[in-house]
């Protein structure tokens, strides 16, 4: 079986397997540079580097692996996907997914929505939020399909008007997912006696 203690769950692909794993600071680089390669807001190396070592629980990378000998190993150096993440302070029942991206070479195989089902399970919360350009319509699929497409799920929000950014950039319209099993009512409150 395809496992190590470097990866903590392997994703196979018609003709890939791929490892996810924590971020860990050496890896600021690599994300830094598929940021760049996959046209998301390119954030300074130092911003990735503290998510590594800071957000690395509710986030993860994903590297190309091949079996050796009943092992798992690297394929190249360069990052398959990686999903930055954390839980807004004031909404633990929330992922919220800062910055998702996926290679080109390895884009249609499932993997995007693989790794945010595999931070959810992690972080064990309901809700996924994103803020999405409303061009990018990969990204709006990605959350909607996290929601099933079932609109009941899905909440789409202006975030962020186009006029807060003076350097030219979409709006962003926040997307609210519900992804897990619905939080337990609150207790009923108590009936009063009928004696
Ligand atoms: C968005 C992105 C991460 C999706 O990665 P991916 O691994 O190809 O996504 P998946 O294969 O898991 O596909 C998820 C859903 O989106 C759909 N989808 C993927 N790419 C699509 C595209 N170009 N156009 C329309 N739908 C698309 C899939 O069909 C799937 O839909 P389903 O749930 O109904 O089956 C990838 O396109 C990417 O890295 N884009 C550049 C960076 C970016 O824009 N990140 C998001 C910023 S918020």
């Amino acid at each position: 079986m395809l496992s190590t203690d470097r990866y903590q769950r392997t994703y196979r692909s018609p003709d890939r397997t791929f490892g996810f794993r924590m971020p860990e600071p050496p890896d600021t680089p690599c994300l830094w540079e598929l940021a760049r390669a996959t046209g998301l807001d390119v954030n300074s190396h130092y911003a990735y580097a503290m998510w590594s070592e800071y957000f690395a629980d509710t986030s993860l990378v994903v590297e190309v692996v091949e079996a050796v000998d009943g092992d798992a190993r690297r394929e190249g150096d360069a990052l398959a996907g990686f999903v930055l993440g954390f839980r807004p302070p004031r909404a633990a029942d929330t992922l919220f997914v800062w910055q998702v991206a996926v290679a080109d070479l390895w884009r249609g195989h499932g993997l995007a929505t693989a790794m945010i089902d595999h931070l959810v399970a992690r972080a064990a919360t309901p809700y996924v939020e994103a803020t999405v350009n409303p061009s990018n319509t990969a990204s709006a699929t990605l959350f909607r399909g996290l929601g099933r497409h079932d609109p009941e799920r899905i909440e789409e929000r202006l975030a962020f008007a186009e006029e807060l950014f003076p350097e030219g950039h979409e709006a962003e319209i926040r997307f609210r997912v519900h992804v897990g099993a619905r939080p337990p009512d609150p207790p009923a409150p108590p009936r009063p006696r009928q004696d």
